[in-house]
């Protein structure tokens, strides 16, 4: 059976640079730059992206590229007959859990287009208690979970070539595009550069050693790391394809879209904020209430306002469409190839089991605590310290070598690769456990 593979080097570029571009890119990385110390904090940043999330991301291309096949198909075909199975297999199941509460997210974004382009947003006075009415009716934000479910559904359902790979082609020019546009409005109101200074002056008061592993928690989930979307989308890259390059090339779209999303949201907060102290604790806070309570709250103080707050709804909903499409992915291929179920009845099989758990997250908000708490701070560790183990442990040096070179074409130093291994080895999965370690005592401590 001759499988998928991307049809272009563009679209297969835009394709895990849609997965890794999200919802993590807008409500966190600017919140985190702002609570870890500003350009100190990016530069950590850049500095977990370069030594770990990349060669983590090369990684899981190479088990992908090596493999073709999904994420449980490829442990199996690498490493057959041994238990290495169980860490695709619980890749997947993580992927699964976290369309689980992520889609519902994506439905406040459906909710906030719609009511941005209606003008009913713009009509609140109370724009806490708008975002809390949406929070107290389970059955409208599974609703808008559904929608956003199926639009998911019907991108992967087109398949590699006509879903994945065309949409994100062309969602992720109009992303770039909406992303400029907000940066030129809100750096041109007046009064935004506080916000530029606050979110980009060094500031050596609040950085902490924590910073170091907020910075690494964050560029594994911003870049898409230890769920199996890397491998599964690496598994349509043809032989052509440079890994190490491609992996660059993501991450820096991936950390240009969060550098754009902060020069969006600190120039304008200070610039339309009433009151600086509350605007400041709101930034640093980031998450839900940032976003459709503080964001909406100060667009509306803005001419033409929505105009500007339905372009940025969608922005976001744009770049949580093309992360959610590879969730999916991982999991209707996985039943596709595993269980030889056509691609519609995965497709089927697997929105019915998000529309399942969205079901449950809608109506409490303490199983979708559950779910994120599950999946970020355990299952997405517990993947990701396996797969750097496996490629630089168990994989053979050889293979590895020439997936890195594309079987000895592409040029890439010896030296460079026993670096590469030393950080699989010892590095990455020392980082992994530090993260894992301390997301796990932070929940205690509270
Ligand atoms: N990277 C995406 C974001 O920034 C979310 C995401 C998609 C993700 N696929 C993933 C996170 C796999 C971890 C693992 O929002």
């Amino acid at each position: 059976m001759s499988r998928a593979t991307f049809a272009s080097k563009i679209g297969m570029v835009a394709a895990a640079a849609g997965s890794a571009v999200g919802l993590g890119n807008i409500w966190h990385f600017p919140s985190e730059t702002a609570s870890g110390g500003g350009a100190l904090f990016i530069f950590v940043y850049l500095g977990c992206i370069l030594f770990f999330g990349i060669p983590l991301m090369v990684s899981e291309f190479i088990v992908g590229r090596a493999s073709n096949a999904n994420a449980a198909g490829a442990f199996q075909k690498l490493a057959p007959g041994t238990k290495w199975k169980y860490v695709g297999r619980l890749a997947i199941l993580t992927g699964l859990i976290i369309m689980g509460f992520y889609m519902v997210v994506c439905g406040w974004t459906l909710e906030f287009i719609f009511q941005s382009a209606t003008g009913g947003l713009f009509g609140v006075s109370d724009f806490s208690a708008n975002f809390t009415q949406l929070l107290q009716s389970p059955i409208k934000q599974w609703i808008l979970t559904v929608v956003f479910t199926l639009l998911t559904a019907f991108f992967v359902v087109s398949g590699v070539r006509k879903g994945i790979e065309l949409s994100a082609k062309i969602m992720m020019p109009i992303l770039f595009l909406l992303l400029i546009v907000l940066v030129i409005r809100a750096l041109t109101l007046n009064g935004s550069s506080a916000g530029l200074e606050f979110l980009l002056k060094p500031n050596f008061q609040n950085f902490k050693p924590s910073v170091f592993i907020d910075a690494m928690g964050q560029s594994f989930f911003s870049l898409s790391l230890g769920m199996a979307c890397m491998i599964t989308y690496a598994s349509y890259f043809d032989k052509t394809a440079n890994l190490p390059k491609t992996a660059l090339q993501v991450s820096v779209l991936d950390t240009l879209v969060a550098l754009l999303a902060g020069l969006i949201i600190f120039p304008a907060a200070f610039a339309l904020a009433s009151n600086q102290a509350t605007i400041t604790d709101d930034l640093i806070e980031g998450g839900p209430g940032l976003l459709f309570i503080t964001l909406p709250e100060l667009f509306n103080q803005m001419p033409l306002s929505a105009v500007w707050s339905t372009l940025f709804f969608i922005l976001l909903a744009i770049a949580a469409l093309t992360s959610t499409i590879s969730l999916m992915e991982v999991v209707t291929v996985y039943l596709h190839e595993e269980f030889n179920f056509s691609r519609r009845k995965s497709v089927l099989i697997v929105t019915i089991v998000v529309l399942v758990l969205g079901a449950f997250s809608s109506y409490s908000s303490d199983f979708f605590k559950v779910l994120d708490f599950a999946t970020a701070k355990i299952m997405l560790p517990v993947a990701g310290l396996f797969t750097s183990l496996f490629v630089g442990w168990y994989l053979d040096k050889k293979l590895v070598y020439a997936q890195l070179t594309n079987d000895g074409t592409l040029s890439f130093g010896v030296r460079f690769l026993k670096g590469y291994i030393f950080i699989l080895r010892y590095l990455a999965p020392i980082a992994i456990m530090a993260i894992f370690i301390y997301g796990l005592l932070g929940q205690c401590v509270i």
